[in-house]
């Protein structure tokens, strides 16, 4: 029989605890968000994040496991135990967090465009997009489509599986812009541009990106917000930062 503790969750001590048990944290992310994760030549997910959540599985004691989940799905798949944490760029908005709690925050972020080269002088900002003869696009289920849809609402909106179809409909010509977060676009320039995108670098929005975990789970955010105290002043943020962001 259950008792009320149990019932109400007060007697368990919640994630970290039974990843300590198991000996392994399971993550749950989308590898498709560079730099933070994503997938290398050989199959290994690598990134920012990955080296993070390495680093917090090391003190923790145990191994890291990655699950891969597709984004618009993450939040339910957390609230059915398919893994014991998010950890895939998530920003931490006030409707998610009406779902999951979330740890402090280990980098802001915001939306940025990356636009058409025949669009430069004529798009200077988002309000500029905001047009029915404009099409935008970004990934399903993420803050980029939340943005677009309502901060660029005259626009025709496309919503696509993963960030590189979106990037490619614009390099293609078939939309005018891609809608997403700074880090990710910095990248995508350079990479999937080939010349034929010009960035935007000015975020317009303010995007916390948090450590997800079930909601009442107050022991596990109590760990991990205390190692990312640890991590920001002992050294070891600022060199997996560097890794990935300096170069
Ligand atoms: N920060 C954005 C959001 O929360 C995008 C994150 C996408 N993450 C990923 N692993 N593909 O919606």
């Amino acid at each position: 029989m259950l008792s009320a503790c149990a019932l109400s969750g007060l007697a368990q001590a919640g994630t970290v605890d039974d990843a300590v048990k198991r000996g392994t944290l399971r993550v749950g992310m989308d590898p498709t968000y560079m730099p933070f994760e994503m997938t290398n030549k050989r199959g290994e997910i690598i990134g920012f994040e990955v080296d993070l959540l390495k680093a917090m599985a090391k003190a923790m004691g145990v191994k890291l496991e990655l699950v891969s989940t597709s984004y618009d799905g993450i939040i339910p798949a957390l609230l059915t135990d398919k893994f014991d944490m998010i950890g895939s760029g998530m920003t931490l908005t006030q409707e998610r967090n009406l779902r999951v709690n979330f740890t402090s925050p280990f980098i802001v972020v915001g939306q940025t465009l990356l636009i058409r080269k025949e669009l430069q002088g004529e798009i200077k900002s988002y309000k500029d997009l905001n047009a029915s003869k404009y099409r935008i696009t970004s990934k399903i289920g993420t803050t980029g489509e939340m943005v677009a849809k309502k901060l660029i609402a005259q626009a025709q909106y496309h919503g696509f599986d993963n960030e590189q179809e979106a990037v490619m409909d614009v390099v293609n010509g078939k939309a005018d812009a891609f809608i997403y977060d700074a880090p990710y676009n910095v990248v995508a320039v350079n990479k999937a541009g080939a010349g034929k995108l010009v960035f935007l670098p000015e975020p317009f929005t303010y995007e916390p990106l948090a450590f997800g975990l079930k909601k009442g789970d107050y022991d596990s955010i109590n760990w991990i917000n205390n190692w990312l105290l640890q991590i920001q002043k002992d050294g070891t943020y600022d060199r997996i930062h560097a890794k990935w962001f300096e170069n």
